[in-house]
């Protein structure tokens, strides 16, 4: 029996885990595996009622837990920062969850902005590091408010968070057994410290895996790659804000916001699993939000677990929507609501039996 902490959160984040936990329940009966859900509210809502955003005592029990589904976060009526910090980032430093895995695959029917490539050629994975980088919070102000006013934000690259990182990278690649190809993603042209650090590391710790070929891009010149020879690309390692960056566009040529997940995973802890867009509150409540990216991150939770039965159902499930119902992936224009994209996908799991 695995025990799931639920957070729905903000904005469309109900509508859509409503959908995954929908898909969980219809896989777990099929597979015969048994989960106990624990719903937990926060997000801007219970922040704006109660001034608490993520309490102690709640993260002390999703510690003891085996994963997260998360939903989104992000609040029209709370400044913006507020939430993506006491909720998202905080679970992600205080469960170490050190990489954030974001695959970039076309499904068979979706279709890419980029003209003349298709599922065949767009099938890589981002290893973003996820705990250090720009994202540590280091830093300051000097003069504040003065005209001589001067703003630190320090990038920390720590040789245990790179090995680390980079270690998972490399026996990812040859778990995966695609190309055995993985590729760092720096600027060792300019940002001499940091990624000095990464490569130094990158190379010493290549010959330990013999068997995948490695290579290297500048972050600019991978945003490059990405568009016009996404074929090259089989594991792609990289920093957090890096990380951030490539993986919306990542998103985009594998068919946008609608279906694209990732995972925040401590291999040796709790993992989290989200749909990588927002909360996007304009469309809450209206029922036209595509569920299909938090399926996708329940998709990636059932891997993670080691349920790779169920995961694959639910990935064919997905497949045979894509090719057979839905024509855009965007909210408002798949044809279906939220709700009917959901009982499709519950429809594909059980006609693959
Ligand atoms: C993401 C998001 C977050 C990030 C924000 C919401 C803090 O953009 O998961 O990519 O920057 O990591
Ligand atoms: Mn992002």
């Amino acid at each position: 029996m695995y025990k799931i902490a639920v957070i729905p959160g903000d904005g469309t984040g109900p509508e859509v885990v409503r959908e995954g936990l929908k898909v969980l329940d219809a896989v777990a009966e099929l597979e015969g595996i048994e989960f106990q859900k624990v719903i937990y509210d926060f997000g801007g809502d219970r922040y704006l009622r109660t001034g608490e955003i993520l309490p102690d005592s709640a993260l002390d029990e999703i510690r003891e837990m085996d994963a997260i589904y998360l939903g989104a976060v992000g609040h029209p009526q709370v400044k913006p920062g507020i939430l993506e910090q006491g909720l998202l980032l905080k679970l992600r430093f205080s469960l170490d969850q050190y990489i954030n895995l974001r695959p970039v695959k076309l499904y068979p029917g979706v279709e890419t902005p980029i003209k003349d490539k298709g599922p065949e050629d767009i099938d890589f994975v981002v290893v973003r590091e996820n705990t250090e980088g720009l994202y540590a919070n280091s830093g300051g102000f000097l003069r504040k408010g003065t005209k001589d006013e001067v703003a630190i934000q320090e990038s920390i690259n720590t040789r245990r968070g790179v090995e680390r990182c980079l270690r998972f990278a490399f026996q990812y690649c040859r778990k995966r057994n695609k190309k055995r190809k993985l590729t760092l993603c720096g600027k060792t042209n300019v940002l001499t410290y940091a990624w000095d650090l990464w490569e130094r590391v990158f190379q010493e710790i290549a010959p330990e895996f013999p068997d995948i070929e490695t290579d290297y891009a500048h972050v600019d010149a991978i945003c490059m790659w990405f568009v016009k020879n996404p074929e090259w690309f089989d594991v792609v390692v990289t920093d957090n804000m890096f990380g951030d960056i490539i993986t919306d566009l990542g998103a985009m040529i594998q068919g946008g916001m609608g279906i694209a997940a990732g995972g925040n995973i401590n291999p040796e802890g709790v993992s989290m699993f989200e749909p990588i867009g927002g909360s996007a509150p304009k469309y809450t409540g209206k029922n036209v939000i595509n569920p299909l990216a938090a399926i996708c991150a329940l998709q990636m939770m059932l891997d993670h677990l080691g349920e790779d039965k169920a995961a694959a159902r639910v990935e064919n499930a997905v497949i045979q929507i894509c090719v057979r119902d839905i024509k855009s992936l965007s909210a408002g224009k798949m044809g279906y609501s939220t709700s009917e994209v959901g009982n499709l996908v519950v429809k594909y799991l059980k006609a693959s039996y």
